[in-house]
Parts: C-alpha cells; sequence; structure tokens
C-alpha cells in the first residue's frame, strides 16, 4: 500500500504547466468541490524544469507546492522523465530510439528515448535529484512517480552492444548460446557474442526467431528495470519513506510486470477499457494488477473520466459509467481512483480526450457532478478498505515469458496463429468471475501451497523447477487444470522431448499425441462421458488434442472429425489430489460448469449470493471486512447477505439478509462487530 496513507487518494494527472495562474486557482476551488486529494504532476515538464543543460527552473513548481499545500492537496510528484527536452534530443542524438525497421528515430513523442542510453540515465537522474533535494521532504508529498508508461523497446547501437553483453551474462559461452537457442536450425551458428544482431525487421529471419525475440524482451524488461532504478535510486537516497511506482501502460505485454513491479513499492496501472470491454476483462486485469506483489494493494493511476480520444469513436462513458469502473478497480484491490485528466488539455493530440474539468472551465458538465458524487462518497468512506487484500482460494497461474512464447515468437509455427493469451486466460477467469469467486493471478515463482484449485491455462513454457512445483502442489490434496499447449517448451522456447505434455505427463496421466487447428468460426464438440457432468454437450474451437488416457479417466470425449469419442477432458489422481487436462478450447458454459463443479469440491464458494450481473468482492484489513457490492443490471437486484449485518459507508445504513441493490448502484459494506 502507499505508505501512511489515510484516505483514498482522490484525483489524478494535472498539467498547470498549460494554465495561468487565474485557471490554477479556479482549479484549487473547483478540486475542493470534486473532493479531489491528490493531484500527480509535472509529468511532461522536463523542459520547463530544465531549459537548457544543468539550468533548473523550479520557482513555478516550488509555488505551485506552497499553493497545493494551502488547499490542503496531497502530491504525487512525478519525475519528469518521460518526454525529455528537445534541446537534449538535439546535443545528445544517442537518446533517440531505433524503432523495430531499424530507423533512427527524431525528437518528439512521449517514452520515445532509449533505456539503454547513458546519457539520458545520467540527465534523468540528474534531474530526479534536483527534484529530490527540493521536495523529499515537502509536508504533502505522499508518492513519486517515476517517468510514464515504460515500454519503448529499441534497436539502437547501444542496445545492441548490451543485449550481446546480457546474452554472454546469461549463457557464459557461446557454445551453450548455440544449444540453448537451437542455432543448428537454419545455419544460425554464431562463433562470437558480437555476431549477434538485435531482432528488427530489416531481416526476416530475425524478426521472427524465437529465441533471440524472447531473449530480447527479457533484456528489455531487464533494462527498463536498470532505467527506473536509475532514479528511482535517487529518490529513495533523499527520503526512504516516500512510496515510490511508475504506472503500468494498458500495453502490458511488453514488459514482465512481475519483475518489473518488484521493485516498486506499490503497483499502479492505467485502466482504459475499450467501450466494448466485457466488465468480466476489466475485472480480470486489476486481478493480474494485485497479483502482480502477491495479492498486495494497487493503484488504479490512470482511467478517463469520460472519453478516451485514441479510440476510432470517442463513446462517452455513459451516466453513471466511471463511478462503476472506480468501484470496481477499488472492489479488486486498488486503494486509490486517480484520473487522466484533471483538466481538459487546450490543444494537442489529447484536447479531447475526457477530463475531469472539461474545455466548459465550470463544475455544471455531467461528468464533473459524476466524478464529484465519487469524491464525496470517498470521503465517507475514510481510510475503511485501504491495504484490505482479497482472499482468495483459486489461484489462475500467469506467465510473462508464455505469453512472448506463444504469441510473439512462436507466432510462426503454433498449430493456430490465432492466440491472444490474456483474452484466452480471461475466459478462465470469467468463470470464476461470474460466480463471485475470489480468483488471485499467481507467477510461477508463487507460493501454489495457499490455493486449492490452481488453474494454469496454456502453460506452454515449463520453467526449472515449475513441474515439480505442480506435483507437490496435487500430491497435497490440490487441484489442478491445465489445457492444450501446456508443457511444450522449456525456457529457451525448445521443445520438451518425449511424449507431450512433457514433464506433466505422469500428473495427468496422459500421452497428447498431435494437435489439430481449427479454422476461426470451426467448431467441435465435447460430450462429458463421465462424472458429475456427464451427458452434457458443450462446444470447443481453437484447436484439439488426440489425447491418449493412460492413468487418467477420461471425463469427456471430441464429437466430430476422425477423433470423434476420443478424449477432450481427463482427470489423473496423484497422491491426494487431481489433475485435469482439456485439450481444447472449450465455450464459456463448459468452463462455468466445469470450474463450478471443481469449486464445489473444495467448498470453495462466492462471498455472498447474488442476482446475476450484481459482482461482490470482499477485502480484508487489519480493522474488518470490507465488502463491494457492484449491481451492474440497469434494475434493481437482490444479494444475500444472510444474517450477517454491515453499514453501508455510503449512504450510512444499516444492511442485512436479503438486501436489494438499486439500479446500476454500488454498495460499499463495513461488517459490523
Ligand atoms: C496514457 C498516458 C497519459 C495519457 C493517457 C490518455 O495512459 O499515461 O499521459 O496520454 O494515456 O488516455
Ligand atoms: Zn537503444
Amino acid at each position: 500500500m502507499i505508505k501512511h496513507a489515510d484516505r483514498v487518494y482522490f484525483g489524478g494527472d494535472y498539467n498547470p504547466d498549460q494554465w495561468d495562474e487565474a485557471t490554477i486557482d479556479e482549479d484549487m476551488r473547483l478540486f475542493k468541490q470534486a473532493g479531489i486529494n491528490l493531484v500527480v504532476l509535472p509529468v511532461f515538464s522536463w523542459a520547463k524544469l530544465e531549459p537548457e543543460e544543468n539550468v533548473y527552473r523550479f520557482e513555478w513548481l516550488d509555488r505551485l507546492m506552497d499553493k497545493f499545500a494551502e488547499h490542503d492537496l496531497k502530491v504525487g510528484l512525478a519525475t519528469p522523465t518521460t518526454a525529455q527536452p528537445a534541446w537534449l534530443s538535439k546535443k545528445y542524438p544517442e537518446v533517440l530510439p531505433v524503432d523495430k525497421q531499424g530507423r533512427k528515430r527524431t525528437h518528439g513523442m512521449r517514452v520515445f528515448f532509449c533505456v539503454n542510453s547513458p546519457k539520458y540515465r545520467e540527465r534523468a537522474a540528474a534531474i530526479a535529484e534536483q527534484m529530490a533535494m527540493r521536495y523529499a521532504h515537502h509536508k504533502n508529498l505522499v508518492l513519486w512517480h517515476v517517468a510514464n508508461e515504460y515500454g519503448t523497446y529499441c534497436y539502437c547501437p547501444t542496445c545492441e552492444k548490451k543485449f550481446r553483453v546480457w546474452l554472454k551474462n546469461r549463457y557464459g559461452t557461446i557454445e551453450n548460446l548455440n544449444e540453448q537457442w537451437h542455432t543448428a536450425f537454419w545455419g544460425r551458428t554464431v562463433y562470437d557474442f558480437d555476431e549477434i544482431m538485435l531482432p528488427t525487421e530489416l531481416n526476416d529471419d530475425n524478426k521472427y526467431y524465437p529465441a533471440v525475440n524472447l531473449d530480447y524482451m527479457r533484456f528489455m524488461t531487464d533494462s527498463t528495470i536498470e532505467c527506473f532504478e536509475n532514479e528511482a535510486k535517487v529518490l529513495r537516497r533523499y527520503n526512504p519513506d516516500i512510496t515510490i511506482q511508475t504506472n503500468i501502460s494498458g500495453h502490458i505485454e511488453k514488459l514482465d510486470q512481475f519483475k518489473m513491479t518488484k521493485h516498486m513499492d506499490i503497483v499502479a496501472w492505467d485502466n482504459y477499457p475499450k467501450p466494448t470491454d466485457d466488465k468480466a476483462f476489466v475485472a480480470c486485469k486489476h486481478d493480474l494488477m494485485r497479483g502482480l506483489k502477491g495479492g498486495e494493494s494497487f493503484m488504479l493511476q490512470e482511467q478517463s473520466p469520460n472519453q478516451q480520444n485514441w479510440q476510432p469513436f470517442s463513446k462517452l462513458k455513459r451516466p453513471g459509467e466511471v463511478r462503476m469502473l472506480s468501484y470496481q478497480a477499488m472492489a479488486h484491490g486498488s486503494d486509490t481512483c486517480l484520473f487522466f485528466q484533471l483538466r481538459q488539455s487546450k490543444a494537442g493530440e489529447e484536447m479531447y480526450h475526457g477530463a475531469v474539468i472539461s474545455h466548459a472551465g465550470h463544475g455544471n458538465t455531467r461528468i464533473f457532478r459524476e466524478c464529484a458524487q465519487i469524491g464525496s462518497e470517498l470521503q465517507k468512506i475514510g481510510d475503511a478498505f485501504i491495504g484490505g487484500k482479497t482472499p482468495a482460494r483459486v489461484g489462475i497461474l500467469f506467465d510473462w515469458d508464455t505469453w512472448w512464447a506463444l504469441e510473439y515468437a512462436a507466432s510462426y509455427c503454433l498449430p493456430s496463429k490465432n492466440f491472444n493469451y490474456i483474452k484466452k486466460i480471461s475466459k478462465y477467469h470469467k468463470a470464476l468471475f461470474d460466480r463471485n469467486i475470489p480468483v488471485d493471478f499467481v507467477s510461477v515463482e508463487a507460493d501454489f501451497a495457499k490455493y486449492d484449485l490452481l488453474v494454469a491455462p496454456y502453460l506452454y513454457m515449463m520453467k526449472e523447477g515449475l513441474a515439480e512445483k505442480i506435483y507437490e502442489f496435487v500430491n497435497n490434496g490440490g487441484s489442478f487444470v491445465t489445457t492444450t499447449l501446456a508443457g511444450l517448451v522449456d525456457e529457451n522456447n525448445k521443445a520438451v522431448f518425449g511424449e507431450y505434455p512433457g514433464l506433466l505427463r505422469d500428473l495427468l496421466g496422459i500421452w497428447v499425441e498431435e494437435t489439430d487447428a481449427l479454422y476461426q468460426d470451426e467448431k467441435n464438440g465435447m460430450l462429458m462421458s463421465g462424472g458429475m457432468l456427464s451427458g452434457n454437450h458443450y462446444s470447443c474451437s481453437f484447436q484439439c488434442d488426440r489425447i491418449h488416457a493412460r492413468k487418467a479417466q477420461v471425463l469427456g470425449v471430441y464429437e466430430k472429425d476422425f477423433y470423434a469419442k476420443t478424449p477432450c477432458l481427463t482427470v489423473n489422481t496423484y497422491g491426494k489430489g487431481k489433475a485435469y487436462y482439456i485439450g481444447t478450447e472449450p465455450d464459456g458454459s463448459f468452463l462455468s460448469d466445469f470450474l463450478s463443479l471443481l469449486c464445489e469440491e473444495k467448498q470453495i464458494t462466492a462471498p455472498y449470493e447474488a442476482a446475476p450481473n450484481v459482482e461482490i468482492t470482499k477485502r480484508v484489513t487489519d480493522s474488518g471486512e470490507i465488502v463491494f457490492v457492484l449491481n451492474h443490471n440497469h434494475e434493481p437486484a437482490k444479494v444475500q447477505l444472510r444474517e450477517d449485518s454491515f453499514t453501508d459507508l455510503i449512504t450510512g445504513q444499516q444492511v442485512t439478509g436479503s438486501t436489494s441493490v438499486p439500479a446500476y448502484d454500488v454498495m460499499v459494506l463495513k461488517k459490523n462487530g
């Protein structure tokens, strides 16, 4: 959690370098009216703060900090290093990135620098130090926010050199690298690390070469961590008591966030759902964010109060939608509710992006009122759920290397190229979400013992030690579920020899002989032939494994094609537990029925029963339990709170038993006693 947080921070990105004094004063008044208690700045102000090398102009920020203090506004200070000044790019062109097409880019944009550039790092650390010297002990400072949305991949000569050193550290000798990358294929043998090139698109081979792409993405994660640490260590030195983070962009696949966030005091992320995104998918991403630091609360760093201008159609958020999304974030573990942006820009690419204060400049707008409502409710809620954890007994295994191996590096050769890891995993999450079963996302490094059910869809990469951990989990009584594509490769994307699914074969009691890819709209059927679902039909798609059950019991068979009547679903008893294998991508109704059964077997339930489309989560703090009830229906709906009694923190009312939640409304309930 954010160190010393005594309230839900409510506010967000503020860019007062665009405004005159009178506008800023008006903002102070409007912020108060909206219940805003935190501003994050100056994300993009490096050029203003350092007009020429080593010449700093902090007076305007000093005055602002005083003004914020006067108005009791807490501050998240951003190091402005996401957008280097033009003079810096001109004077030191090495800071500019080279893109995947091999083009040296010119100055402009933000997050447009080489994370490995020594000059960039030197200048970034210098301005971070200037900020730390001035503000590290400012009484209103509650947060350091380093740069913004890291994620630029660079292919410049500096990166190439560093990549070779990184590879040398990883593989030791060139012989080992040749072996691990299996360079014998297509005559790729190298005799010196200097012969290795970055995977640009200048060369079709490099573009798709699985091993080099996978390592490049790992290297970029490590390089970005260094770049973050380059500033964070300066800030930490001046005041270790201030929380330090950076925000994860929507393109979360680019950097291994399990690794990145180890270096941050708290996870922070930017939630910009597409208007068409299912609420379950939004919840899935929140749960993933909560999982990054093993279940710790996180920060909703950015969301748009209204439209997002970068989509083909800037759909307005519907009445009440921003409130629903805000509470959904908090229900899933966020301790903050922050927006991009507090005031709409006068010009530039984002001038029509939603903001709390629109171009109208006053508070008499639908969105301002909706935000002000959230602000006033959060004042009543106080610190009730800060730091609260979600008790979950189901874990979903998630792994960035697997994501990359499947989607990027191996997209050239998988049976089906139609693969979106997070979307496919989210189907498993949705089946649980729809029944309000709390779910944690867990890394392959996590301790599995706290879970009773571990779901590992598409567990393609079997990292060292992982299979043993899974065997132990099942042996001790856990239920384990995995699917087609599991266990096929090692950490370097090399096929595991012997029968599929490699090291998991004995645990699952099966052998997968071969895999058929289905066309985009092609379906097969699953007929349940054993166990509780016996007789049920479901449909499946994507791909179908031809499975031989050895020790495993067959629970379902395919309905069509030459492999009709052969197993598509199996279970094997191992030690005190069970290991399930799903050889295809089943439809949502199968996942719902099947995972519910597995939960029932383990007596894993939702915190409370509710009508469909009512989302319920629980967060537990040292001082009690908070239950979030989100009615996504546009009519009132019931939740069954049993004999438990609660105080509704928003209305102040006492609630218990069967309770009606108004249409498209939320309740934040504190358990009494
Ligand atoms: C990102 C950035 C912000 C802003 C928003 C717009 O998340 O961090 O600066 O550009 O997108 O949606
Ligand atoms: Zn570079």
